[in-house]
């Protein structure tokens, strides 16, 4: 039985006092809730005082993104090993914005999925089409592309025990989410398409929804069998919002 995960990707949002009163009040809105486990991803700077907000807190640490070299000379990055020391588990590479921004290839996720793996990290491994790919048909062409920069380099049992987020590009930020139907499509191929190497291993991997999750739509959306969590923009930088997403995730998953 999977236990779900629901994320916030803070993206390039927070402050001192955000990270201070964010993490306090989730912390008060969470603190019963089991079922569900829960990570927080905030900007790089912020890392560390978060890990300390955490402290003897149910919610894990996440990171943005992370680089493929482990140490040297390469200004502005962080490593793996960092991330690692610092306390953060969950690390979301492949995000649509930085593959669109700062132009990172499927190979290149690959190697940051290895290099987590190394390290003991777990990847969040973010796909998903555009809206003009999904009007040509194109959603599970994409999807097994980016999936196959990984199965081919690393083989299907790098994926154990790590989690996939299905982020549509066309739903991320618009208010359009995917349908709960649409979504659970989507999410079956993706499952399917790994079984065809190892079913064990399709079987426990977490496949994430994000694109406009929030606190009305998420109950529906984990209704659906093979959606198993959520990669939260938007509605994770509101304690009441994203409590109300992680308390759906447990109740529809619980047994
Ligand atoms: P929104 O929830 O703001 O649409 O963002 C989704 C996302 O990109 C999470 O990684």
């Amino acid at each position: 039985m999977r236990h779900p995960l629901v994320m916030g990707n803070w993206k390039l949002n927070g402050s001192k006092h955000m990270v201070n009163d964010l993490i306090a009040a989730l912390r008060n809105e969470l603190s019963s809730v089991v079922g569900c486990d829960v990570a927080i991803a905030p900007p790089v700077t912020y890392l560390d005082l978060a890990k300390h907000h955490l402290g003897g807190s149910r919610i894990a640490l996440g990171a943005q993104n992370v680089d493929t070299h482990l140490s040297g000379a390469y200004t502005g990055e962080v490593s793996a090993e960092m991330l690692k020391d610092i306390g953060a588990k969950y690390i979301i590479i492949g995000h649509s914005e930085r593959r669109t921004y700062h132009k990172e290839s499927d190979a290149l996720i690959a190697e940051k999925f290895a290099i987590l793996k190394e390290a003991g990290l777990i990847p969040v491994l973010c796909i998903g089409e555009s809206e003009a790919e999904n009007e040509a048909g194109q959603t599970e062409a994409v999807c097994a592309r980016q999936i196959d920069a990984v199965l081919n380099s690393l083989g299907a049992k790098a994926f154990e025990n790590t989690v996939i987020a299905y982020e549509p590009i066309w739903a991320i930020g618009t208010g359009k989410s995917a349908t709960p139907a649409q979504a659970q499509a989507v999410h079956k191929f993706i499952r399917d398409h790994i079984a065809k190497h190892d079913a064990a291993i399709a079987e426990q991997v977490i496949i994430q929804y994000g694109g406009s999750v929030n606190a009305a739509n998420a109950a529906e959306l984990f209704t659906q069998p093979d959606i198993d969590g959520a990669l939260v923009g938007g509605a994770s930088l509101k304690a009441d919002a994203f409590a109300v997403i992680v308390k759906a995730a447990a109740e529809a998953k619980q047994g």
